[in-house]
Order: structure tokens, then C-alpha cells, then sequence
């Protein structure tokens, strides 16, 4: 069987309507977004109420006129206020805590008879709902994607109310977590006898040239009375913009009508063959979409649509990983779920944005350390060419904070661990499962056995993808850990690769957490060495890129690991952006700080800690990014882009060089290119041509003596002219340049603007060193809904529309109102240096 003719458009359009006769009856399928209208308070913390007891806030009559309306995602956390005496591991923002969220909404009289869910994607965390006053179920994990079956209590045709209870701990992350429904909520309605949720499972089993075997898995779940259902299956290319391309390329009629027992659950399973397949891969991300129908004893009751893609992986212990049967290099980073100044609230463009970035850098993989992905994340993964280790857990049963997810660990791992592959499994951009990051067991002789667990409940839900772990303590002998996952993940041990594979050459290798240099975009400390627990002053950290915590490494040194073992299969770094808390080196952690080896640092460290007590640390977001938590790439960013497209031309110089009190004294020059050897220019006078040696990967002029003026770098690749660098001295501020990643916008209520302000001199040079305040404004139908600068210590609202430039740059976030198209401009004004415009348009989407 194939889809009516009539059905197609409707499915094209992404709305699934009825088979029936009569259009006017309801869609067989539909799924709302839920996130309008909801009413929100921060209760005061009190007893949790027992399940199923009445609590008055989850009563349909509670009176909820005075709470908040606001529209989900919503993360109550990053409203503030920053607080110094708030734990700066979390960002110094009042995350935690129990809040309530109501929406009031009607049903129409035809959903009588449906079932009615609501998906919610995320909740952080320790969630409670009701609907009309009845409990109705519930999740712990803030990071997983669940669902509530409202059916039994919803009032088809009258007014409902669901109500969400939150009750997120203190003392419960080691970074921000936010709070509150942050990720999308759905209404999702179906018949009686409809596909379950993440009801199918997308394999290709065999995959060669000429075609590939496409089985599809289906889970029928009968709500209603026994009887008999059908799967029938068309695969369809998708485009570039996830839109069905041309005709069906394979189809698949149903087999034998198969018994559904009331109540119960059927698996259906059809193959199909695709002729000439079109891999995906990162360099050409090919989708298609398998649409499911299911009949009900020949009556048409449910279509569900799986995208995938077809690719072979492998992860191969002497040759790395395979996409397709060739060698990828991993080209990782790690990143955290946060979107800086927006926080933990899902936003598509602001993830897309962070994707953009990265891949510019020549990014190729992500890890979404230490918890599972909002689901935007992977569709976007999907869809740009990206691979995905994702990850379950940073805890299992042992905590690394009083309240973190450990007290969950014995309840809810196999829920949580299952809920996350049902929900990823049939995303070509995932590669592994991550059972966990450094997790406390591993110094534990039965730990293994968790872990060999673990990796079992995976394999049990998906046979195609490799279990992994990221480990940091497993010892150098053999401890059961290492064959408990199918990849060995090392954090932090570019030594330890090779004595590793000498030990077991079976088990293939990644470097699952790399680097952890720290820095900040744009500050210089002098004198520069190679002693990584230097360069740190006023709560800042030199953009030498030299600087890390004990445990890590500046990058070039894992690229030499990397470089020494080819079998390992690449690396993640710690991390692509700067994210909210943890901002080593400075810590609130007194064995953070004094963990510094060198020990004429340590007593400095141990001296800052005293004064400390009495100012505490200002800092509130990391410095391990390679991009600032605004988005603003850091000189670092280069030297990976040097590395991992080694085919673009280009050349980035170190540091700025606007140092009127070191005229006469040595200010080293660092250059990142992707040639391989260079000359450098002070004033046009040569400082000598360098080549790059094996296992380096900058070039370094160390002995430059600062006079003001141009420093130029000129680069070379086998011996012809390659990318050239120039940095200059610049005037003194003299105006604002304002630039928009995009002008053009979707009236959605999700589509964002990032607009940089550049505090530059006369001749549009930035300048760097400057602060200057900015004060944004906006005319037309849109808002500004966060501003940032990057600067790890600044305690500013982050929804104030006035920002101190950090080293010459700001940012505005600029967001249409939803449904409102129109013509907006944003003025960017700073005290002695005018105001600069800049146009944007929203249409309707
Ligand atoms: C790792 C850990 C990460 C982060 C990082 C900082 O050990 O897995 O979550 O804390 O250190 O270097």
C-alpha cells in the first residue's frame, strides 16, 4: 500500500490529516507545540507532595491571575541576579529551587475518544504533573525527554489545566543547569491505536553502492479493543532543508494483517531496499524520511515520520573511525547544554549559531558532555554533517556534588539510559553511546560491573552504535573497564595513548576530553613561558594559550599525542564554548586553585585564596572555551582551524599590539597557520623567517622587542606564498561598528539576530583593551532579549540592554515578536563615540 493521493499534500505540509471520507474529522496524528500561555511561579521550597495527594497549585480551580505569564522555554535561572555569595562552580545564578508551572487550555469535543500526551523534552529537574488535579506521572533527570499520558483525565470539549511541579536541589551540578521547562513541551494526539513514542527504529544493515537494505522497526501500541494492524513504508529523499524531494524511493506494501491484543503492544518490521543510495556523511549530509502508516484493520489510524540517513560506521582500533569504510579523524568538541547569555532555554538559531562557528573552525564532531542533547541538537547535527558522541551521565551511583543525579543512579539509570537511545537511535548523526564521564567508580575494584551493565541496557536498545565511556582514572593496568565499552574514551591522557594500545591493541581509542586550555578572548600577560599554571591575573587568563590546570594540557601537546598514535580516533576538546560556572582556574575550591605545581605559584595562589575569602572569586563562566561565551572566537580558535583544515589558507597573529607601556621590552609573537613555515615584519623590518618542526604547531618569535606600529606576518606552504596576518597599532576609540550574523529573520518567536558591537578607531581599526560602555536600543516589532561581552567575570543582567565592551567587543541578541512582521533597527550609542545602526527585517514565517 502506498499513501492515498489525497494524504500526500497533507503530510507534506507537515500536518498529517485523516484517511477517512470526511476531511472535516480530526487529523489522525497531530503534534502541538505547547509552549504558549503558561502561568509560572517560584514557590517557596516545601515538602514535596506525595504523588496523586491534592496539593492546592494542582487544583483545575487554584487561582493563578497573579503568577507570571510568560511562553516556554524558560529558564528561571539565568534571570538572576548574579550574586557573589551564589557557588560559582554554577555560574553565580539562583538556578535551584521549586517552582510551578499551570497552562489552562481547551480541548475540542472531537478529541474524545484520542489519546492525549504531553512530550515534554525537558525539565529541570525532579519534575511532578498533574492535569485537572490528577497526578499523572513525572521524571528526576532534568536532561531527559519524557511523557505523561493525560487521556484519562482530559476533558475533550471543556477547559483543562495541566500543572508542572519543579523542584530543582541546591548543590546538584558541577556547571549551570538552569531551571525550569526549558526544552519544547508538546500535545501530541493519536487514535487509540497509534505507533508508541520513538516507535520506530530505522537500521541499514547492508549498505554497498548499488543500494541499501533499509529495515524499519515498528512498536504499535493499542490503546483500544483487540484487533488487527498493518505497517506499509515509503522512503522519501530529503533536501538540504529537510523537505521531501521528488518521488518515493522505495516503497513497501504491508505484510499479513498481525494481531494487536487490547492493551498490549505490537512490533512490526518491514525491509526495503534503497537502489543507488546517497550516504551521509559530514562533507554531504544526506537524509531521507521513512513515513509509516499503520492501518487498523484496513482503516488508516497513525503516519509517523523517521528521518535517517544511511552510512556505515566503525570504530577501528588500528585505524580510528570510519564513516563510510574511510578514516574520519575526530575533529571534536565537548560542549555544555547552556547558550550563554540565553542559558539553559532551547533555542534552535542560538544552537545552529554555536554549530556555524565550530564548523568554521573545522569542527566535525561534538559531545554533548555530560548529559543528553536537547533533541533541536541532533536534528541540527543531522542536518549540517556533524557526529555525535552522546552521553548519559557525569554520576552514577557515587555523586560528585551532595544532590547530583546519584540519588537517582539505582531508581532510574536504565530508564533514563533507554529513553535516551530510543529517542537518538535513529539519528545518522550519532556515533556512540556514552555511558558516563568520569565517573567516580572507576577507582572502585567492582565499578566495572556498572559499566559492563550499562553498555548491556545500550546494546539491548541499539545493536548499531559502539557503547563508550570517557575515563580519567582507570590506571595504566588492565581493571575491567576497558572491555565494558566497545570504545575506549581517555580524558586527559595524550601520554598514556601509546602504552595503551600496547596493552590492549584490540580496544579501539578516542580522546573523549582534550586540552581544557584556559584563556580569555583578548588579554595578554607578560612575562609569557611555558609553565601551563601561569598567565592568570585579575581573574583572567592570558590568551597565550599556553595556560592550563594540572590535569590538562596547552592543545598542542595532544596534537603531538594525536600525531604520535594514529589508531586513537581524534579528539573532543574541552570546550567549543565557554559555558555558565566552572571557571577554572578560579574557583571557589581552595584544591582547584592550590592545585598548581609550581610552587612559587601556589603560594601566590594560597596568598589570592586568603583575600579571596573576604572579596570570593568574581568569576561566573569557564575559560576553557575556544570561543567566548558571547560567541567571539578566541585566538585559539585559530590554531585548531590551522590543524583541522589544513587546506585553507590562513595565518592569525598573537597578541594585539597596542602596548604603549612596553615600548623597549620583549612581547612574544605567536602565529597559527596552515602553512608551514613564516616570516615576520615589525615595521617592515624582518624578525626571521621560521619553519614549523615536527610537533610544532605555532610559530614563535619569543624575543620581540615592542615598538608601536604593524606587525605583519607573511606564511608559506612548500615554499610559495600562503595566507598573510597583519596586526596595527590602532588610534584610540574613536566609534561603534555594529554587524548582524543575519538581517533578515523569521517572525517565529525563535529566530534570534547576534549583533557585534565593535569599539573601533578612526580608521575602523577595533581596538583592543577597550570597555566602553554600550547602551543598546530597539525600534519595530522585535526586543532584545540578552546582551553579553564574553567576559567571564562580569556580573551584569545578562537581559540588560547596557554592556561594557570586553576587549573591544559586545553583543546584542535581538528577537522578533512572534506573528509581527516589520522593519527593526538596533542603535548601539557609547558615551564619546556616537551611535551606530543596524537595519533587520522579520517576515512571517
Ligand atoms: C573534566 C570533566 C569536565 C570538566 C573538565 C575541566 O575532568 O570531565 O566536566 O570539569 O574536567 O577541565
Amino acid at each position: 500500500m502506498h499513501l492515498p493521493k489525497r494524504f500526500l499534500p497533507f503530510v507534506a505540509a507537515g500536518f498529517i490529516a485523516l484517511a477517512g471520507a470526511n476531511a472535516a474529522e480530526a487529523p489522525i496524528r497531530e503534534r502541538i507545540a505547547f509552549n504558549a500561555d503558561w502561568r509560572f511561579t517560584k514557590a517557596d521550597a516545601g515538602p514535596a507532595p506525595a504523588a496523586g495527594a491534592a496539593t492546592p497549585a494542582a487544583q483545575p480551580g487554584f487561582d493563578d491571575a497573579a503568577w507570571r505569564k510568560l511562553a516556554l522555554p524558560h529558564d528561571w535561572g539565568i534571570e538572576g541576579p548574579f550574586r557573589q555569595e551564589y557557588p560559582n562552580d554554577t555560574g553565580k545564578l539562583p538556578w535551584w529551587g521549586v517552582a510551578w508551572y499551570r497552562k489552562h487550555f481547551t480541548l475540542p469535543a472531537a478529541d474524545a475518544g484520542r489519546r492525549i500526551y504531553l512530550d515534554i523534552d525537558g525539565a529541570m529537574s525532579n519534575a511532578q504533573v498533574w492535569i485537572n488535579g490528577r497526578h499523572v506521572g513525572g521524571w528526576p533527570y532534568g536532561y531527559a525527554s519524557w511523557r505523561v499520558d493525560l487521556t484519562a483525565h482530559v476533558k475533550p470539549g471543556g477547559a483543562n489545566v495541566v500543572a508542572v511541579r519543579l523542584d530543582n536541589p541546591p548543590a546538584s551540578s558541577r556547571w549551570y543547569p538552569g531551571g525550569g521547562m526549558y526544552r519544547n513541551v508538546w500535545l501530541v494526539k493519536t487514535a487509540p491505536v497509534h505507533v508508541a513514542q520513538y516507535g520506530t527504529f530505522v537500521t541499514t544493515p547492508v549498505v554497498t553502492q548499488a543500494s541499501a537494505t533499509v529495515n524499519i522497526d515498528v512498536t504499535v501500541d493499542n490503546r483500544g479493543a483487540a484487533t488487527e494492524v498493518q505497517a506499509a513504508t515509503e522512503i522519501y529523499a530529503l533536501d538540504a532543508a529537510g523537505k521531501r524531494s521528488g518521488q518515493p524511493v522505495a516503497r513497501k506494501e504491508p505484510a499479513a494483517p498481525a494481531k494487536a491484543p487490547a492493551g498490549a503492544q505490537v512490533q512490526l518490521s518491514q525491509a526495503l531496499a534503497v537502489a543507488n543510495p546517497r550516504l551521509w556523511s559530514t562533507a554531504s549530509p544526506q537524509r531521507y524520511v521513512a513515513v509509516t502508516t499503520i492501518t487498523d484493520k484496513g482503516r488508516l489510524v497513525d503516519v509517523v515520520e523517521t528521518p535517517f540517513g544511511i552510512r556505515t560506521i566503525a570504530f577501528d582500533a588500528a585505524r580510528g573511525f570510519l564513516l563510510n569504510g574511510s578514516r574520519l579523524t575526530i575533529n571534536g568538541v565537548c560542549q555544555h547544554h547552556d547558550l550563554g547569555a540565553l542559558g539553559a532555554a532551547i533555542n534552535t538559531r542560538a544552537l545552529e549559531r554555536q554549530l556555524e562557528i565550530l564548523r568554521e573552525m573545522g569542527v566535525n564532531a561534538i559531545r554533548t558532555s555530560h548529559n543528553p542533547p536537547a533533541p533541536e541538537l541532533l536534528e541540527l547535527t543531522d542536518r549540517m554533517g556533524f557526529v555525535v558522541v552522546a552521553e548519559a551521565f557525569d554520576t552514577w551511583g557515587i555523586g560528585k556534588t551532595p544532590n547530583d543525579y546519584h540519588l537517582h543512579f539505582d531508581k532510574w539509570h536504565e530508564k533514563d539510559l533507554r529513553a535516551m537511545i530510543r529517542r537518538d537511535r535513529n539519528h545518522p548523526s550519532v556515533i556512540a553511546w556514552s555511558i558516563g564521564n568520569e565517573i567516580v567508580e572507576q577507582g572502585h575494584p567492582e565499578g566495572w560491573k556498572v559499566a559492563a551493565r550499562l553498555s548491556e541496557i545500550a546494546r539491548g536498545e541499539d545493536r548499531t552504535r559502539p557503547t563508550t565511556a570517557a575515563y580519567n582514572h582507570v590506571g595504566s593496568g588492565y581493571n575491567g573497564f576497558q572491555g565494558a565499552v566497545d570504545v575506549f574514551g581517555y580524558n586527559y591522557k595524550p601520554h598514556e595513548y601509546r602504552n595503551f594500545h600496547e596493552h590492549a591493541p584490540h580496544i579501539p581509542l578516542l580522546g573523549s576530553e582534550t586540552a581544557s586550555t584556559v584563556s580569555s578572548r583578548g588579554e595578554y600577560f607578560f612575562p609569557v613561558g611555558d609553565d601551563q599554571s601561569k598567565g592568570l591575573a585579575n581573574f583572567q587568563v592570558s590568551s597565550y594559550d599556553l595556560s592550563a590546570p594540572p590535569w590538562a594540557s596547552p592543545p598542542d601537546k595532544e596534537f603531538r599525542g594525536q600525531d604520535d598514535n594514529p589508531f586513537v580516533a581524534g579528539e573532543f576538546v574541552w570546550t567549543g564554548f565557554d559555558y555558565l560556572g566552572e571557571p577554572t582556574p578560579y574557583n571557589n575550591d581552595a584544591t582547584n586553585l592550590l592545585n598548581f605545581t609550581d610552587p612559587a605559584q601556589r603560594q601566590r595562589m594560597a596568598k589570592e585564596l586568603e583575600s579571596l575569602k573576604k572579596i570570593s572569586v568574581p568569576s561566573r563562566s569557564s575559560y576553557f572555551g575556544i570561543v567566548d561565551l558571547a560567541g567571539f572566537r578566541k585566538d585559539r580558535f585559530y590554531l585548531y582551524q590551522a590543524r583541522w583544515r589544513p587546506e585553507l589558507p590562513m595565518a592569525h597573529l598573537l597578541p594585539h599590539w597596542n602596548w604603549p607601556e612596553r615600548a623597549g621590552q620583549v612581547t612574544p609573537v605567536h602565529l597559527y597557520t596552515s602553512g608551514d613555515e613564516a616570516e615576520l615584519f615589525l615595521n617592515g623590518k624582518s624578525l626571521g623567517r621560521k619553519q614549523r618542526g615536527p610537533h610544532e604547531y605555532r610559530l614563535r618569535w619569543d624575543d620581540v622587542v615592542y615598538q608601536p606600529g604593524t606587525l605583519r606576518a607573511v606564511s608559506y606552504r612548500n615554499g610559495k606564498p600562503w595566507a598573510e596576518d597583519t596586526v596595527r597599532t590602532t588610534g584610540a576609540a574613536a566609534k561603534l561598528l555594529l554587524s548582524a550574523d543575519r538581517q533578515a529573520l523569521r517572525a517565529d518567536g525563535d529566530d534570534l539576530s547576534f549583533v557585534t558591537v565593535t569599539i573601533a578607531d578612526r580608521d575602523g581599526l577595533p581596538v583592543p583593551r577597550t570597555a566602553n560602555r554600550v547602551t543598546f536600543s530597539l525600534t519595530g516589532p522585535g526586543e532584545i532579549v540578552a546582551t553579553d561581552n564574553g567576559d567571564p567575570t562580569s556580573f551584569e543582567s545578562f537581559q540588560s540592554p547596557r554592556r561594557n565592551a570586553f576587549n573591544g567587543l559586545a553583543l546584542a541578541i535581538v528577537r522578533p515578536r512572534p506573528g509581527q512582521a516589520g522593519k527593526m533597527v538596533l542603535t548601539a550609542t557609547a558615551e564619546g563615540l556616537g551611535s551606530a545602526q543596524v537595519a533587520l527585517e522579520s517576515k512571517a514565517p
